[in-house]
């Protein structure tokens, strides 16, 4: 994975409160049609899709956090394109450990460093790791949180900051070793942020919401395949696939929810010891 995946920046319609979708965990694979423990994951994403469509406004932009392929295929990256384009909002994305985003797979239009509103600035970080499943932030991530930090507190921006992985333990015993490794230094960072300060997490296939240390920190369920909270091992939920929304205003108020699949059923293989 190359350092400088994430580059540039992006201006935001809108001059009030900023509407945002999060689309996380695609795990769409080469062939449309392919499934993760048997959920097909182009019919759930599409099922997601919809539901949003249905339930929200058009928001200001589409936020997709990582683990858009399962099996890093151009093809994969290619539909989620098409079928994001329905919703007239820009999408900007960000790679997690499942996904290949060199030039030969995706439009690298995606990977945009700063998204900037009226009052919320967005920065978007990479935490995959070369073949493994855990993340980390390197030197380079963690120079575009501070120059996030400083735009934010030199311009007075709340921020809003996305990545893959999770800082810090749901309490998922088979998935709190996959968090952030140096979230620390993490952490050191976004504390100098004066204003608001939300995080935006997907990896662990599942909905929290949790404030610490002033900052509040947040992840969603997958587009596909749910893992079960507070399991010791590995262990998947019958929930429907969802997205969250989030309306983030002026002041620095964060309204956020998750909205999930309720009028279709995705039967998943329960027996499944795994996932990588
Ligand atoms: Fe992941």
């Amino acid at each position: 994975m190359p350092g400088n995946l994430l580059n540039g920046e992006f201006t935001l319609g809108g001059d009030g409160t900023l509407a945002l979708l999060q689309i996380t965990d695609t795990h769409l694979m080469a062939q449309p049609g392919g499934r993760l423990l048997n959920v097909d994951a182009d019919a759930s994403l599409d099922a997601v899709l919809a539901v949003a469509r249905e339930r929200q406004s058009v928001p200001d932009a589409i936020l997709v956090t990582g683990d858009i392929s399962g099996d890093a295929s151009a093809n994969a990256y290619g539909r989620l394109a098409d079928k994001l384009a329905d919703f007239e909002a820009p999408s900007f994305w960000l790679p997690g450990n499942h996904d290949g985003c060199g030039e030969a797979n995706i439009d690298q239009v995606f990977f945009t460093r700063f998204l900037l509103s009226p009052h919320w600035l967005i920065v978007m970080l990479n935490s995959q790791v070369d073949n493994e499943v855990g993340g980390h932030l390197a030197a380079i991530e963690l120079d575009a949180l501070a120059r996030a930090v400083d735009i934010a507190n030199g311009t007075a921006r709340h921020l809003l900051v996305a990545l893959h992985h999770p800082l810090w333990p749901l309490g998922c015993a088979w998935l709190d070793p996959q968090r952030v490794a140096n979230a620390e230094a993490f952490a050191t960072e976004i504390h100098r942020c004066r204003k608001a300060r939300v995080v935006l997490s997907g990896h662990v296939h599942q909905a929290s919401d949790t404030s610490i240390d002033g900052v509040r920190y947040l992840t969603t369920p997958s587009t596909c395949v749910q893992f079960a909270p507070g399991a010791e091992d590995f262990k998947v939920d019958t929930c429907g696939p969802g997205y969250r929304w989030l309306s983030l205003h002026p002041n620095g108020h964060i309204e956020t929810g998750v909205e999930r699949v309720t009028d279709q059923v995705f039967p998943v293989d329960l027996d499944s010891g795994g996932y990588l």
